[in-house]
C-alpha cells in the first residue's frame, strides 16, 4: 500500500468542505496518517456547478457506481443526506468491501440498526462523527476518552438554527419568533423549510445517537418526547429573564436509579449555567461523568468547514484502521452489538422536574386562588408567582414556577386550568432545569 484512496458521494456544502480540507491540509494529513490520502473520485448529480474548490475534471462523475465499484477506493464518504438513495449507497459500499464515513444523522437515527448490522456482516466500519454537533468531537469523546464513566446527566444544545433564534429572542425583547426565523433564513442559518430544525426533529436524531453512546440504549424516535421551539412566545423569553433563566432547546438524558429520562424541549436554565453562554449558531454539550465530573463541549455544530473537519477526522481514523488491519476495534455505538438494549427509558409522564406555567387569566378576584387550588389538588407545589399588568384582551398573564412536580400531574392540572371560564387558552408550559430548585 502506498496511498489510501477515498471516494466522495455528494459534492454539496459539506462535500466541498471535505475536498477543501483534503487539499489544503494534504501534507499534515499525510504526515499524520503515514500515507497520502487521495480523493480519487467525486460523484454528484451535478458536476458542473462551481463548488468553490478546484478539482481535476476527471475526478468528477455523475455515476455513483464509479465510486462504489472502484477497487482502489477503500473509504466511501456519503454526503448526499436523506434516507434513500443514501442508505442503498452505504449498503452497496459495504458489499463492495469499503469503509464508510457519513454525516447523515437522519439515516442513522432511523435505520442505524440495519446499517450497523450490514457493516458488521461485511466486516467493515462506519464512522459518523459529523452527524452530531458538527465539528465538536463529542461522539469520539463519549466512545473513547470518557468510556470509563457512567453518565448521570447530558444536557445538549445540538441545533444551531434553534439556538440562533432563541439567542436573538433573548437579546431583542419582544421580537416575534417569525421575524427571527426570517433573519436566520436571510443569514443562511435556517433552511427555506425550517420544520426539521424548529420542530426539534434534527435534534432528536442527534439525541438518539448520543443516547446509544452514553447508555447503550437504542430508542426509536417515536418513543422520545420531542417539543420544538416553533411556538415560542417573546413574552415567555422575557419572563425567563425576570427569573434569571435563559431558554434553550435542550436534549436531556438524565439517569434516575435504573431508569433514564430522555426528552427534548425548550428548557429554562439559569443564566449562570455553562450552557447559557452557548449562544448563536454554536452547539454545546454539558455532561456529568461519575468519575470525570462536569464537562462542557463547545463549538460549531454545523457549517461547511467544521462539519467537514469531523468527516475528514473520520476518514483519517478509518485510514489508520485500514493501514493497521484493525477494522471494528471500537464498536460504532461504543457497546458491542449484543449489549445494546431498547429498555430502561422512563415514561415521559413519570418525569419529575420544575415547571414554568403561564396562564392568561381574567383579572378578577378569586381566579388566582382557583388556579392555585387546582395545582394543589394535583400535588404541585408553587415556588413563586408573578402576575403582570392587564393586557389588551382583558386577561393578565400569571406565571407560576413550581417545585418538583410530576409531568402527568402538571398536564392534568393544565387541562383543568384550561377548563376554567376565567382562563383564556391552555397554559404555556416550559420545563426548567435548575439544580438549585427542588
Ligand atoms: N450542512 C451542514 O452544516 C451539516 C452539518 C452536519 C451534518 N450535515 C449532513 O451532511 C450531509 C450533507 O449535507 P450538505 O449540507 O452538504 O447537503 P447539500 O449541500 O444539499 O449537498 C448534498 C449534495 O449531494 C448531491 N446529491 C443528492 N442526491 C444525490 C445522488 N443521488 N447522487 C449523487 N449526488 C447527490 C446534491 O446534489 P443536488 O444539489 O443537485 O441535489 C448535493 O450536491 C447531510 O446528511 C446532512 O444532514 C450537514
Amino acid at each position: 500500500m502506498n496511498e489510501i484512496c477515498v471516494g466522495l458521494i455528494g459534492f454539496g456544502t459539506v462535500g466541498s468542505g471535505v475536498v477543501k480540507i483534503l487539499q489544503q491540509n494534504k501534507e499534515i494529513i499525510e504526515a499524520r496518517v503515514g500515507f497520502p490520502v487521495k480523493l480519487k473520485r467525486i460523484a454528484d448529480l451535478d458536476v458542473t456547478t462551481d463548488r468553490g474548490v478546484r478539482v481535476d475534471p476527471s475526478v468528477l462523475t455523475t455515476d455513483v457506481r464509479q465510486v462504489l465499484e472502484d477497487p482502489e477506493i477503500s473509504i466511501v464518504i456519503e454526503l448526499i443526506g436523506g434516507i434513500e438513495p443514501a442508505k442503498a449507497f452505504i449498503l452497496d459500499a459495504f458489499r463492495s468491501g469499503k469503509q464508510v464515513v457519513t454525516a447523515n444523522k437522519a439515516l442513522l437515527a432511523e435505520h442505524g440498526a440495519e446499517i450497523f448490522k450490514a457493516a458488521r456482516q461485511a466486516g467493515r466500519e462506519i464512522a459518523f462523527e459529523a452527524a452530531v454537533a458538527g465539528g465538536i468531537p463529542i461522539l469520539r469523546a463519549l466512545r473513547e476518552g470518557l468510556v470509563a464513566n457512567r453518565f448521570g446527566k447530558v444536557l445538549a444544545i445540538l441545533n444551531g438554527t434553534c439556538n440562533f433564534i432563541l439567542t436573538a429572542m433573548d437579546e431583542n425583547p419582544g421580537i416575534p419568533f417569525d421575524d427571527v426565523l426570517k433573519q436566520a433564513q436571510d443569514r443562511g442559518y435556517a433552511e427555506a423549510d425550517p420544520s426539521l430544525d424548529i420542530e426539534g426533529i434534527d435534534t432528536a436524531h442527534k439525541l438518539v445517537i448520543i443516547l446509544a453512546l452514553t447508555h447503550g440504549i437504542r430508542l426509536p424516535l417515536a418513543r422520545i418526547y420531542v417539543e420544538g421551539i416553533n411556538r415560542m412566545d417573546p413574552f415567555d423569553v422575557e419572563m425567563a429573564k425576570e427569573f434569571s433563566f435563559k431558554i434553550k432547546l435542550l436534549a436531556l438524558i438524565i439517569q434516575h436509579g435504573e431508569q433514564v429520562e430522555v426528552r427534548l424541549h425548550p428548557t429554562m436554565i439559569p443564566r449562570n449555567h455553562p450552557l447559557a453562554r452557548v449562544d448563536g449558531v454554536f452547539n454545546g454539550i454539558y455532561l456529568r461523568g461519575d468519575m470525570v465530573g462536569d464537562q462542557l463541549f463547545y463549538g460549531r455544530g454545523a457549517g461547511k468547514e467544521p462539519t467537514a473537519s469531523a468527516v475528514v477526522g473520520d476518514v483519517i481514523e478509518l485510514a489508520r484502521n485500514v493501514i493497521g488491519g484493525q477494522v471494528g476495534r471500537v464498536p460504532p455505538l461504543g457497546y458491542p452489538q449484543n449489549r445494546i438494549d431498547t429498555g430502561g427509558v422512563m415514561d415521559m409522564q413519570e418525569v419529575v422536574t420544575n415547571y414554568y406555567l403561564r396562564v392568561q387569566a381574567l383579572d378578577r378576584p378569586g381566579v388566582l386562588s382557583r388556579i392555585a387550588g387546582i395545582m394543589a389538588d394535583h400535588s404541585i407545589s408553587i415556588h413563586s408567582v408573578i402576575q403582570k399588568g392587564r393586557q389588551q384582551s382583558g386577561t393578565v398573564p400569571v406565571v407560576f414556577l413550581t417545585h418538583n412536580a410530576r409531568e402527568k400531574d402538571v398536564q392534568a392540572a393544565a387541562r383543568k386550568i384550561n377548563d376554567l371560564d376565567a382562563v383564556e387558552g391552555p397554559p404555556v408550559i416550559i420545563r426548567i432545569e435548575d439544580e438549585s430548585l427542588d
